[in-house]
């Protein structure tokens, strides 16, 4: 059976990494071989050393000019990319590698509220200042635009009136902890 080589792209806090690391260890199948920052100071960095799972910290031109983000990922064999609070733009380079190889996940419900500087708080600030109903997640597979590949999976909350952007985004982070790591596997390793 083929083994699955993940990376992790994150610039932040890193609890999705987290929980993806978790879930993945001592998986058959799939296997998370490192984590991918542009943040030095980044929080994913720290929980992925505490899992034991190595990290690649690059800048702007290793990603953009020079390629060596690319030749770390064929270096160490990665078939398949996900992004878990990634918020610089995956150059086409790197996109051409893995076709239907990349997922996203966004914190709120595509189409809507997705593109350029939609991300984090943001996001959840725009969100309840249209006044929406409800909100969610969007697992989707990445091209070339922010936010427009094509939809793998959505899940809803309600916003309740009294609803403040740190609720929402404890919400949606909960709702993003529990599908996750498994729409990974189901996408990796369809039935
Ligand atoms: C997540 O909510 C993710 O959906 C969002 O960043 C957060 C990262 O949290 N991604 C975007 O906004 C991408 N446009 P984490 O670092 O705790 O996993």
């Amino acid at each position: 059976m083929h083994h699955h080589k993940l990376a992790i792209f994150a610039s932040g806090s890193g609890s999705n990494a987290e929980q993806i690391i978790k879930y993945f260890s001592g998986h058959p199948q799939v296997q998370v071989i490192a984590v991918f920052t542009n943040k030095p100071q980044a929080g994913v960095i720290d929980r992925a050393e505490k899992l034991g799972v190595p990290v690649v910290v690059f800048d702007r031109s290793q990603l953009y000019d020079q390629g060596t983000v690319l030749q770390e990922l064929q270096h160490r064999g990665i078939d398949a990319v996900i992004l878990a609070g990634f918020l610089w733009l995956v150059p086409g380079s790197i996109i051409e590698q893995f076709p239907h190889k990349m997922l996203n996940i966004h914190p709120a419900l595509l189409p809507k509220y997705g593109g350029a500087g939609m991300y984090g708080m943001h996001v959840h600030r725009a969100v309840l200042s249209a006044g929406e109903t409800e909100s969610g997640i969007t697992i989707h597979e990445v091209n070339e635009e922010f936010d427009k590949g094509k939809i793998v999976f959505q899940a809803t909350c309600a916003i309740e009136a009294q609803e403040t952007p740190d609720s929402l985004v404890q919400k949606v982070h909960d709702l993003e902890h529990l599908h996750y790591p498994r729409v990974i596997e189901e996408w990796l390793l369809p039935p």
